[in-house]
C-alpha cells in the first residue's frame, strides 16, 4: 500500500507539522507501507524527495491513501481535505466540514452550544472594532465599549484569541483595559474573527478520540504548564512544560471528559480522529470544552499518541489504526 505523508504546510504552525511528520514517517510499518514523504514549504511548493513536483496532481493519485500531518491552516482547516475529495484518495483524518468547523472556534461554540456541551462565556469581535452578538448582527464599538461589554459579560482576566489559529499563535491573556484592546489587535493579525473569554482557572485536560461512526476515547491527560498559561513557547520550547496521563481528578471526572469528547467528536462530524481539550475548573470542579484539534500533535511525546499509548495502542499501530479507518470511511 502506497502511504503519502504530508508535512510542513503554509500555515504558523509549519515548524509543528515539520516535528509531527517525521515522527510519523519514522514509524509507519516500512514491510507493510510504501511510504512517500511529500512536502509543502511555507509558500505552498510541494516536494517528493527534495524534488519540487509542479503537477502534484498526478503523483498524489499515486497513491492509496494520503496522511495528512498538517496544522493549521491550509491542512487541518478542510481545505486539503477537499482537494483529496476531489481526487477521491482516502485520507486520514476529519473530512472537510468537520475539519473546517473545528478550525473556527466560533463555529465550534456554536456547535457545542446546540449540543449543550459547557463552555467558557465568550464575545465575538470582527475587524477588531465589530461586536457580532449571537443573532450575527453586528455593531461598531469604540474601544471603551468594548472594554466596557467585556466586564458586564465576561469579567477580567481574559483569553483572546484569533477563531482561526492553533498552537497559542495569537493567544494572550488580557487583563485590563488597554491589555485587551492591545490583544485584539494581536489576534487580528493572524485572522479576522476574534474571541474574548472568560479564563477558567483550574486544570487543562485532553482527551483523545479515535474511530468512525463508533469512535473511543481514550484516558484523559493534563497539561502542566510551564507557563501562566499554554503558549506557544510553554508548548515546544520550555523542557519544564509536562504532561501527567492520568490526569489528578476523580475516576467520575475521567469518565464525564471521556463521554463528552465523544459526544463533542459526534456533534462535530469528526471522522478518524481528534483530540478534545477542556478545563476541570478548581472552585466548581465543572467540566468545560476548551476546542477540538483534528490533527494534533503527532510526536511520539504529543498527548494524542501518549494517551494511547496508555490504553496499549502502540505509536505505530495507532498509525495502522488511522489508516484502517481512511480505508474503510473510504468505502
Ligand atoms: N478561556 C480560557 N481560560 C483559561 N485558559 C485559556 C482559555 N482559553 C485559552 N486558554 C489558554 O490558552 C491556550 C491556547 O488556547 P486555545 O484556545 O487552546 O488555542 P489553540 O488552538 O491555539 O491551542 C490554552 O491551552 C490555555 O492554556
Ligand atoms: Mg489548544
Amino acid at each position: 500500500m502506497k502511504v503519502g505523508v504530508i508535512y510542513g504546510g503554509m500555515s504558523t504552525e509549519h515548524d509543528v507539522s515539520m516535528m509531527s511528520g517525521k515522527n510519523v514517517l519514522e514509524n509507519l510499518d516500512k514491510k507493510k507501507y510504501d511510504i512517500i514523504p511529500i512536502y509543502i514549504d511555507k509558500n505552498g511548493k510541494w516536494y517528493i524527495n527534495n524534488k519540487e513536483i509542479k503537477n502534484i496532481v498526478d503523483k498524489l493519485k499515486e497513491m492509496d491513501v494520503i496522511f495528512p500531518v498538517l496544522h493549521g491552516l491550509y491542512g487541518e482547516d478542510g481545505t486539503i481535505q477537499g482537494m483529496l475529495e476531489l481526487l477521491k484518495i482516502p485520507y486520514v483524518g476529519c473530512d472537510i466540514i468537520s475539519s473546517s468547523m473545528c478550525m473556527d472556534k466560533v463555529y465550534t461554540k456554536c456547535v457545542l452550544q446546540k449540543a449543550n456541551i459547557k463552555q467558557a462565556k465568550y464575545i465575538y469581535i470582527k475587524n477588531e472594532n465589530t461586536y457580532v452578538n449571537e443573532e450575527f448582527e453586528e455593531m461598531k464599538l469604540e474601544n471603551d465599549e468594548i472594554v466596557k461589554l467585556v466586564e458586564e459579560k465576561l469579567q477580567f482576566p481574559v483569553f483572546v484569541k484569533p477563531s482561526n489559529s492553533g498552537s497559542s499563535v495569537g493567544v494572550t491573556k488580557a487583563s485590563n483595559g488597554p491589555e485587551l484592546i492591545k490583544a485584539i489587535e494581536e489576534a487580528s493579525i493572524y485572522d479576522k474573527k476574534v474571541l474574548v473569554e472568560e479564563a477558567i482557572v483550574g486544570k487543562e485536560v485532553e482527551c483523545a478520540v479515535l474511530g468512525n461512526d463508533n469512535p473511543k476515547a481514550s484516558t484523559v491527560g493534563e497539561i502542566l504548564s510551564a507557563e501562566e498559561f499554554y503558549s506557544y513557547d510553554a508548548k515546544y520550547n520550555n523542557a519544564e512544560s509536562k504532561t501527567r496521563i492520568p490526569a489528578q481528578i476523580s475516576e467520575e471526572k475521567i469518565e464525564e471528559i471521556r463521554r463528552t469528547a465523544v459526544k463533542a467528536f459526534k456533534a462535530m462530524d469528526c471522522k478518524g480522529l481528534a483530540r478534545v481539550d477542556f478545563f476541570v475548573k478548581n472552585d466548581t470542579n465543572e467540566v468545560y470544552i476548551n476546542e477540538i484539534n483534528t490533527m494534533p500533535g503527532f510526536t511520539e511525546i504529543s498527548m494524542y499518541p501518549k494517551l494511547w499509548g496508555y490504553m496499549g495502542l502502540e505509536y505505530s499501530e495507532l498509525l495502522d489504526e488511522l489508516i484502517n479507518l481512511a480505508i474503510e470511511r473510504s468505502r
